[in-house]
């Protein structure tokens, strides 16, 4: 049986999209088994058929906890090897990542730890970086911190507004999630304690992808390189 891959979304679903065409075209060696919104008319539920669609606006539940209860029985039956977190806006509570902890991802447009939260681009550009980036790590209870698992990187050029440095570094984002996923289906990745680990050897930093997709030798562990 292939490992299975549920997505949470909420807006336009480019991320989603790398996902459905690496497994179209052979580069992953997953089955998509549903994707999941808190925006019932985001553009990213309409990449998919009907059937792999479960979404419900957060305003027809009386907290964050009855919602994330809902959105965590639907994606019971869908029994998920791995939860995506691809643009999906919602802060997502103790007990839903507890419910899921060690299965959950997500890919955040910024070289953490530097700019959790949003408008990352921008602060970027504010703080006068000369480099940016996008990290994937696991979700745990703290916002876009927990265990580090990967980065791309990419040079920040004079004259970089917000949207043209987001709009660059999309594709990278897109790389970086599939060779994540890539791993991950392959039973290399798992988290352990506050931790990443690849094939049994913690990650003490982040892996590195450069942009040509190739892990780069020195960000492996010693005995991968
Ligand atoms: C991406 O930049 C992702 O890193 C961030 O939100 C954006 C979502 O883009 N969390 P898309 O919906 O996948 O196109």
């Amino acid at each position: 049986m292939k490992p299975r891959i549920a997505v949470l979304v909420s807006g336009r679903g480019s991320n989603l999209q790398a996902i459905i065409d690496a497994i179209a075209t052979g580069g992953l060696n997953a089955e998509l088994v549903g994707v999941l919104s808190d925006q019932p008319n985001c553009a990213a539920l309409q990449r998919v058929p009907q059937a792999l669609r479960w979404t419900a606006s957060p305003k027809r539940f009386t907290d964050r906890a009855a919602f994330d209860r809902a959105l965590g029985d639907a994606l019971i039956p869908m029994q998920p090897d791995w939860i995506v977190c691809a643009g999906y806006m919602r802060i997502l509570g103790d007990a839903f990542i507890a419910r899921f902890q060690g299965r959950l991802l997500n890919i955040h447009p910024s070289l953490l730890p530097k700019y959790r939260g949003l408008h990352t681009h921008a602060r970027v550009l504010e703080a006068g970086d000369t480099e940016h980036g996008a990290s994937v790590h696991f979700v745990d209870p703290h916002l876009d911190a927990g265990a580090l698992i990967a980065q791309i990187a990419i040079d920040v050029r004079p004259g970089d507004t917000p949207d043209a440095l987001a709009s660059r570094l999309l594709a990278h984002e897109h790389r970086l999630l599939i060779a994540v996923l890539q791993l991950a289906t392959a039973g290399r990745l798992y988290e352990r304690g506050h931790g990443a680990y690849l094939d049994g050897y913690p990650l003490l930093n982040p892996l590195r992808l450069d942009c040509s997709g190739q892990w780069r030798a020195q960000s492996l562990p010693p005995s991968l390189r």
